[in-house]
């Protein structure tokens, strides 16, 4: 099927070149003129595993192609998806600007019926918005479908999701589009990853749910974390207690330093923006955005404690990125906590697999270490902000060597307190009492 992707950031990119892979022919369109330049140069501008692989092979095939020509473009696909950003406005709503005017274009250049899939996370009722706008610049009226197909992949395992899914929601009001989704996706269905077929509003709101419900739960275990160190319980005990309830589940229960990235953060607010013009004020989610605000500005004041001043101390940071297997910063608990040490005078050292050219962009006068070892050379403590698999896997010993001092923060409860006694570290971390 000829596609046409609007958007080559984490979703467009990775759906583009995934649709790509089954064989359809995909054209990605996107306004930054240098991403495309880059794109057709065959470097790929983000990290995801898999992703450069995927794209030499889909490019070599001759089936994905990048260009800034939106008018072509429209032409060309019988399938074209909005895969733009949604920023937050400051007052939390969803930013639609970007979406709005990839709809504008789609009206202005369309000639004949098209099937307009919204893969942007947007409010509910944006499709009757993109729907609007597509008519309003129309010269002629073309007959056209506007759906929803919410995204649910993670950066770091992007493909893996995109590929293999737990289940495709697509919201479509006509039976034609209902058909040209189908025909799109059947390659994806499994006994596993059926296609949910809803109304578009029903889909529009299913994505926020999904992320809203994800974030409460982090925030919930977060909450308790606090409790836990007081009262000397163990965070992780509770975690397993409750997660192996077949009701409740395991994932998305560990305490940590805050949730980040460039969705729940964003969705969460956007989502109680919508929920207040609709009458509720008061949510569930206001609680869970301040719980994690409140935790993201927990690190440093209990470094602090144990420490007492931080001025002049030289602070080792291992991981920047807002979780492991992405290069992504957005809203990451790394940034307040480093900005953090830095009023209170601290030198901080980070180091990240990934994240160093992110983080020179977006965070000033940090020092970047080449590996996990020479960051924590010579450095007063240590604070894990990212569970990489290399720092899981760091040799604690070796670690214990290297450092002037003895204090240890662990943000992901990568180590055991007990083992970190025995190495000779005063250790704090998330829900459980320090030693
Ligand atoms: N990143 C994720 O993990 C993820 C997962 C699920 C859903 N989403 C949602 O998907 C959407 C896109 O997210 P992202 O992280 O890929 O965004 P991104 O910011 O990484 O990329 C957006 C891209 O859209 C381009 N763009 C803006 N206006 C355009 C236009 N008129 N025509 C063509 N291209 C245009 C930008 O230049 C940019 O390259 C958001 O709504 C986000 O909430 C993201």
């Amino acid at each position: 099927m000829k596609i046409t992707i609007f958007g080559t950031g984490y979703v467009g990119l990775v759906s583009g070149i995934c649709f790509a892979e089954l064989g359809n022919d995909v054209t990605c369109v996107d306004i930054d003129a240098e991403k495309i330049e880059t794109l057709n140069k065959g470097i790929i501008p983000i990290y995801e595993p898999g992703l450069k692989e995927l794209y030499e092979k889909t490019k070599e095939r001759g089936l994905i192609h990048f260009t800034t020509d939106a008018a072509t473009a429209i032409e060309s696909g019988k399938v074209l998806f909005i895969c733009v950003g949604t920023p937050q406005k400051q007052n939390g709503q969803a930013d639609l600007s970007y979406v709005m005017a990839v709809a504008s274009s789609i009206g202005k250049h369309m000639k004949e019926y098209k099937v307009i899939v919204d893969k942007s996370t947007v409010p509910v009722g944006t499709a009757d918005k993109v729907a609007h706008a597509i008519k309003e610049s129309q010269d002629t009226a073309v007959e056209f479908d506007v759906t929803s197909n919410p995204e649910f992949l993670k950066e770091g395992s992007a493909i893996k999701d995109f590929m293999e899914p737990d289940r495709i929601v697509v919201g479509a009001d006509s039976e034609r589009a209902q058909q040209v989704m189908l025909e799109l996706y059947k390659p994806f269905v499994t006994e596993k990853a059926k296609v949910i077929f809803m109304d578009v509003k029903s889909a529009e709101i299913t994505k926020y749910a999904a992320n809203a419900m994800l974030a409460t739960r982090i925030s919930f275990m977060n909450e308790l974390a606090p409790l836990c160190e007081e009262v000397g319980a163990d965070i992780i005990k509770v975690a397993r207690g409750i997660g192996t309830d077949t009701r409740i589940g395991p994932k998305f229960l560990q305490a940590g330093p805050g949730y980040g990235g460039s969705c729940f953060p964003k969705d969460i607010r956007a989502l109680s923006h919508v929920l207040e013009t609709h009458g509720q004020a008061n949510t569930i989610l206001k609680a869970v955005d301040a719980a994690n605000e409140r935790t993201k500005n927990r690190v440093v004041p209990r470094v602090k404690k144990m420490l007492g001043s931080l001025a002049k101390k030289r602070v080792a940071v291992w991981g920047l990125a807002f979780k492991p297997e992405t290069d992504d910063m957005r809203e990451s608990p790394a940034i307040p906590i480093i900005e953090q040490l830095q009023e209170e005078f601290a030198t901080v050292v980070a180091y990240d697999p990934e994240a160093e050219e992110t983080s020179k962009k977006v965070i000033k006068n940090v020092e970047y270490a080449a590996d996990r070892y020479s960051c924590v050379e010579g450095a007063d403590l240590l604070i894990i902000v990212t569970d990489w698999a290399e720092f899981k896997t760091a040799n604690m010993e070796k670690v214990k060597s290297l450092l002037k001092g003895d204090f240890v923060f662990d943000g992901r409860n990568l180590f055991s307190p007990g083992k970190m006694k025995e190495l000779g570290f005063r250790y704090e971390s998330m829900g459980r009492k320090g030693v």
